[in-house]
């Protein structure tokens, strides 16, 4: 005899028992992203969970060290670039490198944004006020607007969906200043609008994420050297005012960047802005410099 028969069945490597472990596949496996501001805060956590379920990334970031950084802790899955969302080039070298490194893109979050540190209109010199919004509004509004434009053509083959982070400044006052405010209620506008021209082939959608202690920064002098996770007394103020209790970390929105980056998942959502946000809409907020009126309307 000696024939094939009498061997011992072969044990797939690397399993004791012989059954075969497969790792489950990820729910954006075949997927290529590229995040903005992947490079820390909410971008490099959503960069974290979309490597984890199977995508690979291209980060589009300002600071070259955090995108040679995020591209160190995922050899092979990431790719990053050190660039400025203001910067059309950016964006269009960003797109090429999706295509030239994975192939395709088919996802593009829109993630960069930065804060006026809550700057009060009365408190702003005329020319500090037009300096900071060009900076503020370029920054959140025209970039979120170049990297969409962009990435479009790419996204249109790839049967793609963008993803855009917002805030819940872009619903309510009081979260920041009327430029930061502004801002994110543009990038509702964007999410809507953008929704409906690129309808039926690219979905988007935005994640409208509460306080989060990430080193989000200002503009010039409206906190431009300010880092918000170095203000404890700040976080802990905000922490009061939002009904769930506690001030989020970036890891607790990146889920919600996945399920909209799934069309398993979210294929008939478009146009919508999650909240993620401790549950603000359930209460409101008052601006904490007044003091509660004991009458009525006068
Ligand atoms: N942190 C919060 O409390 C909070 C709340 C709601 C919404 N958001 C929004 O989340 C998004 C991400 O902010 P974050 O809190 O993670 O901040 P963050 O500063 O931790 O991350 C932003 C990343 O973008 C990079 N970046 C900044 N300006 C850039 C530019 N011009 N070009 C390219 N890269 C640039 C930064 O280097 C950084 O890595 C923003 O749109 C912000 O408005 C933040």
């Amino acid at each position: 005899m000696g024939g094939q028969e009498d061997r011992p069945p072969e044990r797939p490597e690397g399993t004791a028992s012989g059954r075969l472990e497969r790792k489950a596949p990820g729910r954006l496996e075949g997927q290529v992203a590229l995040v903005t501001g992947g490079g820390d805060g909410i971008g490099r956590a959503v960069v974290e969970r979309y490597v984890r379920e199977g995508a690979d990334v291209v980060v589009l970031e300002r600071d070259a060290g955090l995108a040679k950084a995020v591209e160190a802790a995922h050899p092979g899955r990431v790719a990053a670039l050190a660039g400025d969302v203001r910067d059309p080039a950016a964006h269009v070298a960003a797109t090429q490198c999706g295509l030239d490194v994975f192939g395709r893109l088919t996802v593009y979050v829109g993630n960069v944004g930065v804060y006026d540190y809550g700057a009060r209109l009365a408190d702003l010199e005329l020319t500090e006020l037009s300096g900071a919004f060009h900076e503020l509004f370029a920054t959140n509004v025209l970039g979120y607007l170049l990297g969409v434009r962009a990435a479009l053509p790419a996204l249109r083959d790839g049967g793609g969906s963008v993803i855009l982070t917002g805030s819940s400044s872009g619903s309510f006052a009081g979260g920041g200043g009327a430029l930061y405010v502004a801002s994110k209620h543009a990038v509702v506008g964007l999410v809507r609008q953008l929704a409906y021209e690129l309808a039926p082939d690219v979905r988007v959608n935005g994640i409208a994420p509460g306080a989060t202690r990430t080193g989000l920064t200002g503009v010039g002098d409206l906190g431009g050297d300010r880092r918000l996770r170095d203000e404890p007394r700040s976080l802990d103020g905000i922490a009061r005012t939002v009904p769930l209790g506690f001030v989020s970390e970036p890891d607790h929105h990146a889920g919600l960047y996945v399920a909209l980056a799934s069309s398993e998942d979210t294929g008939f959502v478009t146009g919508a802005v999650w909240a993620s946000d401790g549950g603000l809409e359930v209460r409101g907020r008052r601006h904490p410099a007044r003091p509660a009126r004991e009458e009525g309307p006068r």
